[in-house]
């Protein structure tokens, strides 16, 4: 609509005595439609995350699981990627041979869809995609882990897989890199670059920088 259409529309509600109140009304309810839509759609199950660890969903370009799975090359084992969306990167990591693959996720309509996805494909076998929150996932098991967070959550996700994951794990970053870790690997420019991290050389870095160690 161009801004003559949008003054027509404006000077008519005027018109029909719906002034500044009807204007503020429209607004509030149009706030309220978002506002559903973000917490019946988009974050539902978030309720019990705190607000400042809940990560919307933005998904991964094609270029950005393709950088995953290169930083991930000639591994195998468990696939975690945590926060796993609509399971493309599962699903490629599945396509690639790691088993199991496995998604962690909040959002219930992202797990349906991530099923669809992979039933499409002919990999509903061979992945798995679990309703839960990453917080409370214990990592032991994962030999391979992805990670496509917002960098406020990053800082308590470092010392998360610090403290669980197994010392031959690798971890791979996307969009952000861990902010204290040191990588081992780095591929991609601008919004695609992703990072590894091998927990056993990140170990061996916090234990050298640790007080009282000589380096
Ligand atoms: C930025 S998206 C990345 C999605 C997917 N990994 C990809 O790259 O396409 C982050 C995802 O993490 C999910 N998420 C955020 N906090 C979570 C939590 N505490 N437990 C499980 N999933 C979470 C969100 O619902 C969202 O789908």
């Amino acid at each position: 609509m161009d801004d003559g259409g949008a003054q027509d529309v404006v000077s008519e509600l005027e018109g029909r005595g719906l002034g500044g109140w009807g204007l503020l009304q429209i607004a509030g309810c149009t706030g309220l439609a978002a506002y559903s839509v973000w917490a019946l759609v988009l974050m539902p199950g978030f309720r019990k995350v705190p607000l400042k660890l809940q990560v919307p969903y933005v998904p991964a370009s094609a270029k950005q699981v393709k950088n995953v799975l290169t930083l991930l090359t000639g591994r195998a084992g468990k696939m975690a990627d945590l926060g796993s969306g609509d399971g493309r990167i599962v699903l490629a990591a599945a396509r690639r041979g790691f088993h199991p693959a496995v998604g962690y996720e909040l959002n219930p309509w992202l797990v349906r869809l991530a099923y669809l996805y992979a039933w499409r494909a002919g990999y509903h076998q061979r992945v798995t995609y679990l309703r839960e929150d990453l917080w409370k996932v214990k990592l032991h098991d994962c030999d391979n882990v992805s990670v496509f967070l917002a960098p406020s959550v990053l800082s308590l996700l470092e010392n998360k897989m610090l403290a669980e994951l197994p010392s031959d794990a690798r971890v791979v970053a996307g969009r952000f890199p861990l902010p204290t870790w040191v990588p081992s690997d780095i591929i991609g420019e601008g919004v695609d670059r992703a990072w590894a991290y091998d927990i056993r050389s990140v170990r061996q870095a916090v234990k050298t920088e640790e007080p009282g160690t000589e380096v």
